[in-house]
């Protein structure tokens, strides 16, 4: 597989290791347990700024690269470029709904419940067409000039949490992740 699928494909493995701590903090949030919403709301803050600044341009640039001859996945590349730009909405509109939560606004547990619970469902279901339809077919489509070009425009801004971390960003995510890495 081409090393920038490569990479966008470890950054699923890492969004698939994200959404199900996201998942398990936000069930003892909704069954009225106490929770780390720092923690919560740090990790929502990382996926829109990666997603928005790295992982979906990247992606955008190769579909867009393969779109012409992309036969019957045509239907399916379009969506999920749409799906990149109601994801990033989705992401800072549920990180602002939890802000919500902490500053007393009124939302009931269960209307945070069912935003949380669709907001992962569809990260999921994203995740899993581009990996499980997509992927293998773009690695096929696109020849090395192509992937040369792509590789050029792509943006080149490090993962500030999995790659060259940031210090002054996402401090709490990372100390979470360190601390409970070996726990996995
Ligand atoms: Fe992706």
């Amino acid at each position: 597989m081409h090393a920038l699928l490569e990479n966008l494909h470890r950054d699923h493995v890492n969004l698939d290791r994200l959404l199900e701590l996201l998942e398990s903090h936000l069930n003892a949030f909704y069954s009225g347990e106490e929770s780390d919403f720092d923690l919560i709301i740090e990790l929502l803050e990382y996926l829109e700024c990666y997603a928005e600044l790295v992982h979906h341009p990247t992606e955008d640039l190769i579909f867009e690269a393969a779109l012409d001859r992309s036969g019957d996945k045509r239907p399916t590349l379009e969506k999920l470029m749409g799906q990149h730009k109601t994801l990033v909405e989705l992401t800072r509109k549920f990180r602002q709904s939890m802000e919500g939560v902490i500053q007393g606004a009124v939302m009931t547990r269960e209307e945070l419940e069912i935003e949380g619970r669709e907001y992962i469902a569809l990260q999921r279901l994203h995740l899993d067409t581009e990996e499980g339809e997509i992927f293998d077919f773009l690695d096929d489509c696109l020849d090395e000039p192509e992937w040369r070009r792509i590789e050029e425009s792509a943006p080149k801004y490090d993962d500030p949490v999995f790659g060259e971390r940031d210090p002054d960003r996402f401090r709490i995510l990372y100390r979470y992740l360190f601390e409970h890495q070996s726990a996995e």
